[in-house]
């Protein structure tokens, strides 16, 4: 530009030149830039790419067999026959575990931490196969049928919900996106969170921020809670879901869970003992054994773990 503002002066060339060079420096100027984002980009996506196929090459650990058939749910019974499991690192997680749950049935599993109580579940959804012994569900064994139809039929709560970064009303018609208006109404009045939505001023179209993180504990777990009703599955399986709630929110939850689905079989795990006092077979895990099962009053009676527990947690209740 310097050198053409000479020319002008001299006289050789024209302002109207002048204007035109200013013009196509600009429009060479500016696509130059760009291709300085347009090279990042492509950097930034070729290591996106291999991370993703990086995903993809990982092994499998559960394999679907070839002519595995679709889990027929009848009855709803669950059994456990003796298995034993442990993760890569060899520690055995459970030994020599049974377990029968009857249609309709509800149990509560407690126990310490690192017990193998979320293990259960996991072996349950299939994540995982047992090193030894057999899960089935009506008589099928779990190996024998395909992932998807395991699935569909069982409804989890994990110990933490992950919610996406949209609306709570999208977060819990993710249970079953086909559900009506009036489903969706009863799952949220079922998960106790009515009140919460009702006093929000967007409603169930407040967004809920990355991985929930607007809400409190207790308020996504009641979304986590709301969805897996929704999604309406003969096996509802709670893994600490309750608790960040406080006590009587979780008694009526638990409650009205028993209420409407008295037909699926429902497994509880717990470590608040105060909450399942009334669920039809409580047992008690310790390293992946149970060391004791019964309702709530053959295992007060008993004098044994649990009910040391209960003695220990009335005192902490009581302070
Ligand atoms: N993915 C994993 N890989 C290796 N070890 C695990 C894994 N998940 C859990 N464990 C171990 O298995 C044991 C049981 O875990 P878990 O079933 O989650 O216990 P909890 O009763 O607290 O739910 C713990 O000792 C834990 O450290
Ligand atoms: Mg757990």
């Amino acid at each position: 530009m310097i050198l053409s503002i000479n020319e002008v002066k001299n006289g050789n060339l024209s302002l109207g030149s002048f204007v035109g060079l200013n013009a196509i420096i600009i429009q060479l100027s500016m696509p130059l830039n760009f291709l300085g984002t347009v090279y990042r980009e492509i950097r930034q996506a070729l290591v996106d790419l291999e991370a993703l196929f990086k995903i993809f090459a990982q092994e499998i650990e559960v394999k679907e067999k070839k002519n595995a058939i679709n889990l027929m749910i009848n009855k709803c019974d669950i059994t456990f026959e003796n298995v034993h499991f442990f993760y890569k690192s060899q520690k055995p997680v459970l030994n020599n575990f049974s377990l029968k749950i009857s249609r309709g049935e509800n149990v509560a599993i407690v126990g310490q931490t690192g017990s193998g109580k979320s293990t259960i579940g996991r072996l349950l959804f299939r994540f995982y196969d047992p090193v030894k012994g057999r899960i089935m569900i009506d008589g099928q064994l779990l190996t024998n049928v395909t992932l998807k139809s395991i699935q569909q039929n069982i409804g989890i709560v994990p110990q933490d919900t992950v919610l996406f970064n949209d609306t709570i009303l999208h977060n819990i018609q993710y249970g079953n996106p086909q559900a009506s208006e009036s489903q969706i109404q009863s799952a949220i009045k079922s998960a106790c969170i009515d009140d919460f939505i009702n006093s929000l001023p967007d409603g169930y179209h407040t967004i809920v921020g990355e991985r929930g993180l607007k809400l409190s504990g207790g308020e996504k777990q009641r979304i986590g809670i709301a969805r897996t009703i929704l999604k309406d599955a003969p096996i509802l399986l709670l893994d600490e879901a309750t608790s960040s709630l406080d006590y009587t929110t979780e008694k009526n939850i638990l409650s009205n869970l028993k209420k409407e689905k008295n037909n699926s079989s429902m497994i509880i795990i717990s470590h608040r003992l105060s909450a399942i006092t009334d669920i039809d077979k409580i047992i008690f895990l310790k390293s992946g054994t149970i060391i004791e099962e019964g309702t709530h009053s053959d295992l007060m009676n008993a004098k044994g773990e649990y009910f040391n527990l209960w003695k220990n947690q009335e005192v902490d209740d009581l302070i």
